[in-house]
């Protein structure tokens, strides 16, 4: 809490994976889309935004790169702490939550670059209003449960199904407790932040509505799509300038 009994905002940009799916020779959290390492734009819009501090998360060797390169570079300077992360991505968060000083955290993957300010706006107040948030959206495709052989056993009825995406937003101490249950009880199969709040934590999550632009650059073709989704949001701007 600031002096003037304002909440405070972390923002955690995640940017210590192998980007395997990828298959790149450049990590994907650093290739460039229309010219910028991918996760300038997460980066941008938390700067831009009201949150207080950021903290970027990123492998060891990649340490010096990033404060250099980008957050010096860009002039990204609510980035408060650039950290090491781990193997696998809730090590990376867990090492970004003990270096949280704030009321709220948002946690947020590096990989999507198309996170804007409505979104940050809504995470920010349905977080301060619900406790634990995630912004996902309602899946498009029909969903089927497998067997291991792939043979169909089940199809969720469509309207109960949404996809996760990021940001994934909690009261930051709440979080970190969760956490630290979960790295006690040395759980593995966790893929995102609020897994870890239902299992480990007290509170339900609410699903607040994103984007289907908010996407993780995930493999080759996502690059092509982050690509049309860039080129769009700049003829946008050329056109509103008008
Ligand atoms: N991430 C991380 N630390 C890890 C694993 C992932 O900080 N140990 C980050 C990634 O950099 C990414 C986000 O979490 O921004 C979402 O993960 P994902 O899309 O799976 O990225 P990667 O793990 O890098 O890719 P892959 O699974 O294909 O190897
Ligand atoms: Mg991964």
């Amino acid at each position: 809490m600031k002096e003037n009994g304002k909440e405070t905002y972390t923002a955690v940009v995640l940017a210590a994976g192998k980007g395997s799916r990828m298959k790149s020779r450049v990590k994907k959290q650093f290739m460039k889309l229309m010219g910028r390492p991918l996760i300038f734009y997460p980066l941008r819009a938390f700067q831009e935004s009201t949150v207080d501090e950021i903290i970027l998360v990123t492998e060891k060797d990649s340490i010096s790169y990033c404060r250099e390169k980008i957050v010096k570079r860009y002039g990204f300077t609510k980035v408060s702490h650039i950290v090491s992360g781990g193997k696998e991505r809730y090590e990376s968060v867990y090492e970004a939550l003990k270096r949280a000083n704030s009321d709220y955290i948002l946690i947020q993957d590096g990989a999507r670059a198309f996170l804007n300010d409505d979104i940050i706006i809504r995470a920010m107040e349905a977080v301060k209003k619900y406790k634990a948030c995630v912004i996902g959206m309602p899946v498009k495709d029909t969903i089927k449960i497998v067997d291991k052989d792939h043979y169909a056993i089940e199809t969720p009825d469509r309207s109960t199904l949404w996809q996760m995406q990021t940001p994934q937003c909690f009261v930051t101490e709440e979080i970190r407790e969760a956490y630290k249950k979960m790295m006690e009880a040395q759980e593995q199969n966790v893929t995102d932040d609020a897994m870890v709040m239902e299992k480990y934590g007290e509170r339900r999550i609410k699903l607040i509505e994103g984007s289907y632009k908010n996407i993780k650059i995930t493999t080759p073709e996502d690059m092509l799509i982050g690509k049309a989704f860039m080129k769009m949001r700049r003829f946008k701007h050329k056109l509103f300038k008008k």
